[in-house]
């Protein structure tokens, strides 16, 4: 288990910093998500005791987009985003983006019609597209997260929203570790269920390995240009929300 998995240095509580191997090729990540797309959808919903839903409405919410919005929904999975977007904004569009087709099928099964596969890095739009682009869990998954925001400033228009839902480990060490073991046994329990191997979904807890604290993508948003950085959190800092605007 990987809470015993520490090197000299680390605090108790956190995890290694090394890099899940499926972040350290493309190809990896996709033979990961590809594996994990039949069972996404059921298991963000056990994960989150359906909260997961709730989150999303309210982050669009938050988000105070115009009625027919170009919408960019990056990593979209299987098109949660897409969906809330297409309901909630009569005359808007939302564009589904991921790296596995596989999830792009399902976006489409659930009504998402305008869809594209397309690495992060490498988006196939124009500069100053979109009004916003909505990362739901992605953030965590770029191997190059400042390239990854980098491309994503690039597409949004001037006075567009960046908007951002993910997972970050608490900052509290007691609440830190329940949450860390929580994630390790959810994970570990449906991946033998689902999949036959539980490292099908401890994947979540390990892709917070080296990734940033809330705080810190606050800054790193501000770093690259973004204004207007608002951020909030939800179980106790265990799900983090960041709302920024293209200047
Ligand atoms: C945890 S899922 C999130 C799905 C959805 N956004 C949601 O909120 O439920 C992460 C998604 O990111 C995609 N992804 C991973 N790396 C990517 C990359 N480099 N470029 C585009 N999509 C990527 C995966 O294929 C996967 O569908």
């Amino acid at each position: 288990m990987l809470l015993n998995d520490r090197r000299p240095g680390d605090e108790p509580g956190t995890l290694t910093k090394s890099i899940p191997t499926e972040k350290q090729h493309p190809r990896l990540m996709r033979d990961y998500f590809r594996r994990v797309a039949p069972h996404y959808d059921f298991v963000s919903r056990a994960f989150s005791y359906g909260m997961d839903r709730r989150w999303k409405e309210d982050a669009v919410a938050r988000a105070l987009l115009p009625d027919n919005a170009l919408v960019l929904d990056l990593a979209s999975g299987s098109g949660d985003f897409s969906q809330i977007i297409l309901k909630r904004l009569p005359h808007g569009r939302s564009v589904a983006v991921d790296l596995v087709e596989e999830m792009l099928h399902i976006a489409r099964e659930h009504g998402v019609k305008e869809i594209a596969c397309a690495d992060v890095t490498t988006l196939p739009f124009a500069s100053d597209s979109f009004a916003a682009v909505l990362i739901g869990y992605g953030l965590r998954n770029f191997p190059d997260l400042e390239a990854a925001i980098l491309e994503i400033k690039r597409v949004t228009r001037p006075g567009g929203r960046m908007l951002s839902l993910d997972f970050f480990l608490p900052k509290n060490r007691i609440l830190r570790l329940i949450y860390i073991a929580y994630l390790y046994a959810n994970g570990a329990f449906w991946g033998t269920l689902l999949d036959g191997r539980p490292r099908t979904f401890t994947y979540i807890a390990e892709s917070l390995r080296g990734f940033l604290s809330i705080e810190e993508l606050t800054s790193l948003l501000r770093r690259i240009g973004f204004a207007q950085v608002e951020s909030r959190s939800y179980v106790f800092g265990g799900i983090g929300l960041h709302l920024a605007t293209k200047q």
